[in-house]
């Protein structure tokens, strides 16, 4: 089948079939409204591909997800996140040389700018850390400026967004409880490097425990990319305008925010304390979540696209065990989170909707085991999914495909009207 035919008011269209790699098949409807005089509607585009990208390929059926064909099974915890940031953003993973310099490089632009820095002490204390990020990376074109006609030296700018969104996420942390900045070092990995400068201390050398590291290296792994998601999405409308990369990843940044995206997992934390503050009684809140009048979700269940597990968090759900025994830790939110996700997955409204725990699940339980403040949960996410969104970017910028995003929209507004002479308004 290579061709799709509408019937419309009796005539006959047909539109070509677009196949991916993975025998996913789309209606290319680019010729649509020339050809019918119609457009679509689906709010939400559950069912509308923006574009045509190599860079992730998610099975929400069966619970795939691969970057650059690679299965996140074999990424996550298998390899450094430097490296596999590399994969993302180039499409392939480094050979030794490159991937030695790269990592130096990720470090020596991960200072954020001397100038920069004095924003941290007029911000207001009461900004929440998303808040700093977005303003952070949207400044940062001030301070580090190109001619979006000639983007040579792109190559500097994305070290220097990987390299500093850890730093500027770690800063405002360090500001928020009065500490002095810690900076970055060569002979540290990406995670390690985080790590210590979010609780080393001046007075004292700050060892990373490897199983910290290991275990946020992972995290950053698992929220890469994720195809065409919310914040994703975000970037690549703002970026076919041919604004900046830093002000397509600050709107990104801003996308993620929300708790319906990347600010779930700070949502799941908050839910289950609520629950486990209401006496642990889960299955009240997972009839609450059930109730259409009231505005309670699961947080951390259902998914866009995933209608079975969502392979990171069955990653995610293990690693929590293995890091928690190994740093002989416990954490009551973990029980009440196992029990929320056992009666919710044999409860038939979540069956028959197919819903599953999604990534943020049990991220912020790993989150807080490793010292990160709740409220920064949805940062970590956003300095995971740094590659993703660059990747997209570049790939966006590539594409003969790219205009300018502009959907089109049904009117039921007022019909055409007449103004009636008012002298109050002059
Ligand atoms: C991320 O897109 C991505 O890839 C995102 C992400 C990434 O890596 O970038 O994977 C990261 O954002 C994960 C999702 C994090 N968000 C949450 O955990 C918030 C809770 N989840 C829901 O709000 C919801 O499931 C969404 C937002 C994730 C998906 O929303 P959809 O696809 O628009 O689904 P929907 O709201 O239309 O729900 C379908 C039905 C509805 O019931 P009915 O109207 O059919 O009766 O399922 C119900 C919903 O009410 N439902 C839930 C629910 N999620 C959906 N009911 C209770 N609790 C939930 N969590």
């Amino acid at each position: 089948m290579d061709k799709a035919k509408f019937l419309v008011s009796g005539k006959e269209y047909e539109f070509p079939l677009l196949n991916g790699t993975e025998n996913e098949v789309a209606v290319d409807i680019r010729k649509l409204r020339e050809s019918t005089g119609l457009i679509t509607y689906d709010p939400g585009y559950g069912n509308t591909g923006s574009c045509r990208s190599a860079i992730t390929f998610i099975d929400g059926d069966n619970g795939i997800l691969r970057y650059r064909g690679y299965p996140i099974e074999e990424l996550a915890g298998q390899i450094r996140f430097s490296a596999a940031a590399y994969l993302m953003v180039y499409g392939r993973l480094p050979s030794e040389s490159e991937f030695l310099e790269w990592r130096k490089q990720l470090t020596l632009n991960s200072f954020v700018h001397a100038s920069q820095v004095n924003f941290f002490d007029n911000y207001s204390a009461l900004a929440h850390p998303m808040n700093i990020l977005s303003s952070m990376v949207s400044s940062m074109s001030a301070f580090y400026p190109y001619d979006a006609e000639d983007e040579s030296d792109i190559d500097l700018h994305i070290r220097r967004l990987i390299g500093q969104v850890k730093t500027i996420a770690a800063f405002s942390y360090r500001k928020s409880v009065g500490l002095p900045y810690i900076y970055p070092r060569t002979d540290h990995s990406y995670a390690a490097n985080f790590l210590r400068m979010m609780f080393a201390t001046p007075a004292e050398e700050y060892v990373v425990p490897k199983v910290m590291e290991n275990a946020l290296d992972m995290l950053l792994i698992l929220h890469m990319d994720h195809e065409q998601n919310c914040s994703t999405s975000t970037v690549r409308m703002v970026a076919s305008s041919m604004s900046n990369i830093y002000a397509s990843v600050s709107a990104g940044i801003s996308a993620l925010w929300g708790r319906l995206h990347g600010g779930a997992n700070e949502a799941v934390l908050n839910m289950l304390q609520r629950i486990s503050e209401d006496g642990g009684n889960v299955s009240k809140y997972v009839e609450l979540a059930k109730k259409k009048d009231d505005p309670f979700r699961l947080m951390g269940f259902g998914h866009r696209v995933y209608k079975n597990f969502d392979p990171r968090s069955r990653i995610l759900k293990k690693a929590v065990d293995d890091v928690f025994n190994e740093m002989g830790i416990h954490d009551p939110l973990l029980g009440v989170a196992r029990e929320l996700e056992d009666v919710a997955l044999k409860d038939d409204f979540f069956i028959q909707r197919k819903l599953y725990p999604n990534v943020d699940f049990y991220s912020g339980i790993l989150y807080r085991a490793l010292g990160i403040p709740t409220e920064m949960f949805t940062v970590l996410f956003a300095i995971g999914r740094m590659p993703g969104w660059i990747a997209h970017w570049l790939e966006m910028r590539a594409d003969p495909d790219l205009r300018i995003q502009r959907p089109r929209q049904i009117y039921i507004g007022e019909t055409k009207r007449h103004y009636e002479k008012n002298d109050t308004f002059l």
